[in-house]
C-alpha cells in the first residue's frame, strides 16, 4: 500500500564475503556490519521507514530546550490516540522505564508481569525488585491455539504474590504484544483482570504499550464485541485502566528514537517525581533526550500507527512470511504475533544436541545462507531459563516488500534442505553480565 518516496542502496554480499564477516563477527550476528546485511530481521525497533508527512513535520521540528512546539504536538497526538493527558517524554522505551520503575519499585519488593521484556526486567531488578513473570500456561507452546496467548494468567499471578510480603508488590505490568512470549496478543477483558488484581494488591497498572496498535488489531480480530469498532476506540479502551503507560517511540510510534511515560490524571505526584527524575537522566521535561524533530515525528506516527489499513498491511505481511516459511517447511510458532514470526530452532534443527545453541546455529546458517540477519531467543539469550529454542525474525514497519519474504523464505528453506552440515556452537568468551550475553558474547563452531 505504499510507494517508495526514499531508497536504500542494498546488496547481496558475495558467499565468501558471509563466511569471513560471520567468523569475523565471532559467531555473533550483533557483530556484523550492517552492510553486509541484505535482510535485516534482528528487530522491529528503530528500523521502520517514515512517511513523508513524518519526514514534513521533521522540518518543522521546534529545538526549544523549554516549551517545545513539538512536545505540545506530541502531546496532543498521546492525549488522542493513547488517551491520556500526562507525559514525560524519553530517548527511548528503556529510558522511560528507568524515569519509573526507579521512581516505583523499592528494594524488597516484586513486580509482576505477563512476561516481563529484557530492559523491564533489567530496570527492576537495578531499583533492587524482583522479577516474576506469569504468562498463561501454553504461552511457551509453539504448536497451542489460543487467541490471546500473550495474557496475565491472572490467577498465577494471584498466587504468587500471596508469597511476597503484604504491600510488596508496587507494580503489575501487562506488556503488549508479549515481545517474549512470541509477540502474542493480549485481550481487554485481561487487562480489566489485571487491573483488579492491581487493586486488591494495593499495586499500579503499568501496561508497557510500544506496540498498542498492533495489539488492538488482534483484539478487533478476536475478541468477542470488538469487531466493529475502531482501532481508535479499542487502543484507548485497551489502556485506559492503566495507571502508567510506557512506550518505546521505536515500535508503533514508527519513528527511529524515543519514548514517553504517559501517566493517568490522577497521578499528579507521580507525574512531579518523573519530571524531576527526567531532568536528571533525559534532559530538560519538555524533550527527554529527544530532539524537538523527533518528536514532532512521531507525533504524526502515533496517528498512522492507528489506521486501521496500515494494520491490515503490517499484520498481514508477517503472517505471509510465516506461510511461506511453513511452505518450505520451516517450523514457526503459530498462532503467528504481530511484530515478528518466531521459528522454533529446536524443531528445525533436532540433531544439534542442547547446550550448542540450535537457535543461534539456526541464525548463523541463514545469515551464510542469504545475509538474512534474526536472533536467537533461547538458550544463548537467556542462559538460565527454559525457554524454547526460538528465532525472531522481526518485520520493521513499511520497509520490506513481497521480493524480500521470497528471499528469506527461501534462505530458510535452502538452510533446512542441508540442515545435517549444521553444527552446534560454543562459546568463546562472554561479558560478566549472563542476561546481555547474546548482544557481545562470541562463539565458534563445535569440532566433531
Ligand atoms: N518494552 C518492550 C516490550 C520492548 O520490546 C522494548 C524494546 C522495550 C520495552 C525497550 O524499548 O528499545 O526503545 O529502549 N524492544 C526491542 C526489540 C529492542 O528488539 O524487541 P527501547
Amino acid at each position: 500500500m505504499y510507494r517508495s518516496a526514499m531508497v536504500s542502496r542494498t546488496e547481496l554480499p558475495d558467499r565468501e564475503r558471509r563466511d569471513s564477516a560471520l567468523a569475523d563477527a565471532g559467531y555473533n550476528v550483533f557483530g556484523l556490519d550492517a552492510a553486509d546485511v541484505y535482510i535485516d530481521l534482528l528487530t522491529d525497533s528503530g528500523t521502520g521507514t517514515m512517511s513523508t508527512d513524518q519526514w514534513a513535520a521533521m522540518v518543522g521540528g521546534d529545538e526549544s530546550y523549554a516549551g517545545s512546539e513539538s512536545f505540545e504536538r506530541l502531546e496532543a497526538a498521546v492525549a488522542d490516540v493513547l488517551g491520556f493527558r500526562r507525559l514525560v517524554p524519553a530517548h527511548q522505551g528503556r529510558g522511560a522505564e528507568h524515569l519509573l520503575y526507579g521512581a516505583l519499585v523499592e528494594d524488597g519488593d516484586a513486580v509482576i508481569a505477563n512476561t516481563h521484556f529484557d530492559t523491564t526486567r533489567a530496570h527492576v531488578v537495578e531499583a533492587g525488585g524482583d522479577p516474576i513473570d506469569c504468562p498463561v500456561a501454553d504461552a511457551w507452546d509453539a504448536d497451542a491455539d489460543g487467541d490471546f496467548k500473550g495474557n496475565l494468567d491472572v490467577e498465577a499471578a494471584r498466587d504468587r504474590a500471596a508469597t511476597v510480603g503484604a504491600g510488596r508488590v508496587p507494580a503489575v505490568i501487562v506488556t503488549l504484544t508479549n515481545n517474549s512470549a512470541a509477540g502474542q496478543p493480549v485481550s481487554i477483558e485481561n487487562v480489566r483482570a489485571a487491573r483488579e488484581l492491581a487493586d486488591d494488591l494495593d499495586a499500579r497498572l503499568v501496561i508497557d504499550g510500544c506496540r498498542f496498535a498492533e495489539n488492538a488489531w488482534f483484539v478487533r480480530e478476536r475478541e468477542p464485541g470488538w469487531s466493529d469498532a475502531s482501532i481508535g476506540e479499542i487502543v484507548r479502551e485497551k489502556l485506559a485502566p492503566a495507571d502508567a503507560v510506557i512506550v518505546s517511540g521505536k515500535k508503533d510510534g514508527l519513528v527511529n528514537i524515543g519514548g514517553f511515560v504517559a501517566l493517568a490524571d490522577s497521578e499528579k505526584r507521580l507525574h512531579e517525581e518523573l519530571k524531576q527524575r527526567a531532568i536528571l537522566y533525559e534532559g530538560f521535561f519538555t524533550y527527554g533526550g529527544m530532539a524537538g524533530r523527533d518528536m514532532a515525528a512521531m507525533a504524526v506516527g502515533l496517528r498512522e500507527a492507528t489506521d486501521a489499513a496500515y494494520l491490515d498491511h503490517r499484520i498481514g505481511q508477517v503472517q505471509k512470511l510465516a506461510d511461506c516459511l511453513e511452505a518450505e517447511g520451516v517450523p514457526v510458532y503459530r498462532p503467528v504475533g504481530g511484530h515478528a514470526v518466531y521459528v522454533d530452532a529446536g524443531e528445525a534443527l533436532p540433531h544439534v544436541p542442547d547446550g550448542e545453541f540450535p537457535g543461534q546455529a539456526l541464525v548463523c546458517a541463514a545469515y551464510r545462507e542469504g545475509a538474512v540477519r534474526g536472533v536467537e531467543l533461547g538458550s544463548f539469550a537467556f542462559p538460565d531459563t527454559d525457554r524454547p529454542e526460538l528465532v525472531r525474525l522481526a518485520l520493521p514497519r513499511r520497509s520490506y516488500h513481497r521480493e524480500h519474504i521470497e528471499h528469506i523464505s527461501e534462505t530458510f528453506g535452502a538452510v533446512l534442505d542441508r540442515r545435517e552440515e549444521i553444527t552446534g556452537l560454543e562459546v568463546v568468551e562472554e561479558p560478566p553480565r549472563a542476561e546481555l550475553r547474546h548482544f557481545s558474547a562470541t562463539l565458534r563452531p563445535v569440532e566433531k
